[in-house]
């Protein structure tokens, strides 16, 4: 064989090994996909989420998403918690045949809120075939929104999907109502290594990850301790703390109103302890720097200074019979931590999405200021009407000690302006009997 011979041979074979090379690049474009299982047990119920990184210093990403289309919506999300995150929720559009895809950012547990900032524009292969919403689609400004950022370096980017109820949602509309989620769960994706050429990715079996475990959903894991939380902080300040209040006010007794505001107390430090808890493992503010959280702290804050400060006044109280100067300090720190408490439930239940139980606790929460008020105001005006009966001069009269010193024989009767006839005192010797 002549050398030219084998140059051409050589180009050839290059020029073989080259056009594959390219081919199998365009072909494969690197992607991580997650695949976990929907939220019934029908194992052909999978949500699918994969992502490509161009490397090319654009803001963009390209995604497929798979997901069961009779649910109403169904969606997933950059980043591991509800608040902060991007969400793409996709619904059928208003003819049915296709799908819309509109960007949201998560405030919470709420409804996330639909952004122009984002762009998505959904491309060719997506539709709703065979019952699947099929998602390809590119995103612009995808990787910082506002609120939250991704890091393209990860090898472990925390990622979120939920999926709404049964049902059929059809809409054009980016910001069309959704209904609570049925089911969610959280994932990892390695975004390092689905960083290279842009392009919407394929899916193969080879790089599929299968997430592992039923998803979370409203019925999950962390309802009963959600329920716990929000039965330890009711009970404490709608219950506890205004049952502690009227032992003191109505029936005067100190150590009841010690032991029933300790309880309360105890309640509120327990209730923060599983809050944190749910707010951790369940990744909807694990920062806890949600205004529901940090109000709780502040609550929680005030009430051991006011349990501080009452305890310390009633020892300087008992030690001196003088009612201690920081007791003012503990009558407006005690009523101010009830109402914050209050208002900080009813963010509570905003937090967690429960609007009629939030309604329902409004409802409770008048109808106990109500009562309170009410019996506090008539214990007072019982007070005042009863308060001249309980002068010294009222219990000598009752008493009928106004005998003591005889006047008989001894001295005349003092004239008008020269004093009266001295009374029994009972403030020397003993308190007088209270008339209540
Ligand atoms: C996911 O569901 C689709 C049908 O929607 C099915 O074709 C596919 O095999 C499922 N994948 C896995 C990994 O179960
Ligand atoms: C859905 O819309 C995209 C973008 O307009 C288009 O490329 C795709 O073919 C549509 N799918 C169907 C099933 O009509
Ligand atoms: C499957 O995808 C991976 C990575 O995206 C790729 O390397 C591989 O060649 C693909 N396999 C097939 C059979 O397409």
């Amino acid at each position: 064989m002549s050398v030219q011979s084998l140059y051409k041979i050589r180009i050839l074979v290059g020029l073989f090994l080259t056009t594959t090379f390219f081919l199998s690049a365009q072909a494969a474009v690197p992607a991580s996909t997650y695949v976990g299982r929907g939220t019934s047990p029908d194992p052909n119920d999978n949500v699918t989420v994969s992502i490509n990184v161009p490397n090319d210093n654009s803001d963009s990403l390209y995604f497929h998403f798979l997901a069961p289309a009779d649910q109403t919506w169904a969606a997933f999300g950059l980043g591991g918690q509800m608040a902060g995150t991007l969400i793409f929720v996709t619904y059928a559009s208003k003819d049915g045949n296709n799908v819309t895809v509109s960007p949201r950012i998560g405030t919470g547990h709420v409804m996330p809120k639909h952004t122009s900032d984002v762009q998505v524009d959904v491309l060719s292969g997506s539709g709703i075939i065979d019952g699947t919403f099929v998602v390809n689609a590119k995103c612009n400004k995808c990787r910082s929104w506002n609120g939250g950022k991704i890091n393209i370096d990860s090898t472990s980017q925390a990622m979120i999907w939920a999926a709404g109820s049964s049902g059929t949602l059809n809409s054009d509309d980016l910001n069309a109502q959704i209904s609570k989620h049925e089911g969610y769960d959280f994932f990892n994706i390695n975004l390092k290594a689905a960083t290279g050429a842009g392009g919407v990715p394929v899916v193969n079996s080879s790089s599929t990850i299968i997430g592992d475990g039923p998803p979370l959903d409203g019925h999950g894991r962390f309802r009963g301790a959600t329920g716990f939380h929000a039965f330890l902080m009711v009970g404490a300040f709608l219950i506890v703390f205004p049952g502690g209040l009227l032992m003191l006010r109505v029936f005067e007794k100190v150590w009841l109103h010690w032991g029933i505001q300790s309880l309360a107390l105890l309640m509120t430090i327990l209730g923060m302890g599983v809050g944190i808890a749910i707010s951790k493992k369940d990744s909807i503010s694990p920062n806890l720097t949600a205004p529901h959280q940090i109000i709780g702290f502040a609550v929680v804050g005030f009430a051991l200074v006011t349990w501080t400060v009452g305890f310390t006044g009633h020892l300087i109280y008992k030690k001196t019979q003088r009612p201690a100067k920081i007791m003012k300090g503990h009558r407006v720190l005690g009523p101010l931590t009830m109402g914050l408490g209050l208002i900080n439930c009813i963010s509570g239940f905003r937090f967690a999405g429960s609007n009629i139980a939030m309604i329902v606790f409004i409802v409770a929460m008048f109808l106990m200021l109500i009562f309170v008020g009410t019996v506090l105001f008539l214990k007072r005006r019982q007070r005042a009407r009863k308060a001249p009966l309980n002068t010294p001069a009222a219990a000598n009269f009752r008493e009928g000690h106004a005998a003591a010193p005889s006047y008989t024989g001894e001295a005349p009767l003092p004239l008008y302006g020269q004093g009266g006839i001295p009374l029994h005192s009972y403030v020397d010797n003993q308190a007088p009997p209270v008339y209540r």
